[in-house]
């Protein structure tokens, strides 16, 4: 049953991801209302946003700041506000846990208080852990994730669904393979780029030689995906993974960002790693099945190579 969205809140939504889900959503003529701590967000990224009328912006902390009122009339929440940041999790567990599982169940109750009908959820690739089925499908199990992020996200996953029986909320569920393009702010790209930056001559990476082998998917493939399954899902509680179709090495995309930046000769530093992967935590391959939102009529435009050649190049630009 597809379900017409007249107005939305994204929280997140000064973020990566969720300032182009936040123009995409207006594009489709859909009210918004945005929410951001701008603790990694940026207000000029919702610059486009800003001038258009449907569009509303509130500085709120989701662990501060009680959403219930702002949420009358919603009738959908994307909730991409997090802490994304997988490698820091083995260093400091506690903003993990407060930024993703803490803020998703108070969003969660403000949601139910208010009646939202549907809530979405950017969940991602790493609840999978290491798996021993590639490409992996959604329902893929048992879910032992290697990182305090992706168990996180993992708990989320869970209250979100629970909340769905409880209180009647459709809910759909995404999890994102690596996501990059224009907007981003930390990632492997950026790491390499201000790197060699720094110095032209070598380049350290993390992990042995060739390195992970992960799938990655460009921003405009990732916000298609969400919007096309959270209009066309079914059931009450749906799960969607979004990723390109293959993957790509570590050393690959060392090349390609040495290749844009027009470098020669550049000599690959590899640190050796932590259990295969680059640093504690770090998922060795990751391939995601994504089979189940092509049905409904969703295809990832570029493969992970074209997604990061054309993210550096962004990067290199900006
Ligand atoms: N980028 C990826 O490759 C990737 C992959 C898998 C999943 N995800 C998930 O997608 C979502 C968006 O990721 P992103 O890469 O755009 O990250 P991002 O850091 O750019 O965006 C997150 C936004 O949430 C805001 N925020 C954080 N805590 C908040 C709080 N307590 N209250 C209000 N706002 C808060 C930040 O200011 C930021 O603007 C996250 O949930 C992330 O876990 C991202």
């Amino acid at each position: 049953m597809t379900v017409t969205t007249k107005t939305a809140l994204v929280t997140g939504a000064a973020g990566f991801i969720g300032s182009h889900l936040v123009d995409k959503l207006l594009e489709k003529r859909i009210r918004v209302i945005g929410v951001d701590n701008l603790s990694a967000g940026k207000e000029e990224f919702l610059s486009l946003a800003m001038v258009n009328d449907r569009f509303e912006f509130h500085r709120l902390d989701l662990l501060e700041d009680d959403l219930t009122d702002i949420l009358g009339g919603v009738d959908a929440v994307y909730h991409l506000a997090a802490n994304p940041d997988v490698r820091s999790g083995s260093l400091d567990t506690r903003p993990h846990f407060d930024q993703n599982i803490l803020a998703t169940y108070m969003l969660l109750e403000s949601c139910r208080k208010a009646n939202v009908s549907k809530f979405v959820f950017a969940s991602t690739s790493t609840v999978y852990g290491e798996v021993d089925v590639m490409p992996t499908p959604e329902d893929y199990g048992p879910l032992l994730p290697i990182s305090i992020y992706g168990a996180s996200k993992l708990a989320c996953e869970a209250m979100v669904s629970a909340y769905s029986h409880q209180y009647n909320m459709r809910s759909v569920i995404f999890r994102f393979a690596n996501v990059v393009g224009p907007r981003s702010t930390h990632n492997v790209l950026h790491d390499f780029i201000r790197k060699l930056r720094e110095n032209p001559n070598q380049l350290e990476i993390l992990g042995a030689e060739p390195g992970t082998s992960k799938s990655y998917i460009h921003v405009s493939d990732t916000v298609s995906g969400i919007l096309t399954g959270s209009e066309k899902a079914e059931n009450l509680v749906e799960v969607y993974n979004i990723g390109s179709r293959d993957w790509t090495f570590v050393k690959d995309i060392a090349n390609i960002v040495v290749n844009k930046m027009s470098l020669k000769e550049v000599i690959f530093n590899w640190t050796g790693g932590v259990n295969g992967g680059g640093w504690v935590g770090d998922v060795r391959k990751m391939l995601l099945s994504t089979k189940k939102l092509e049905k409904l009529g969703w295809v990832p435009e570029l493969t992970s190579s074209e997604a990061v050649e054309l993210a550096t190049m962004d990067i290199l630009s900006e």
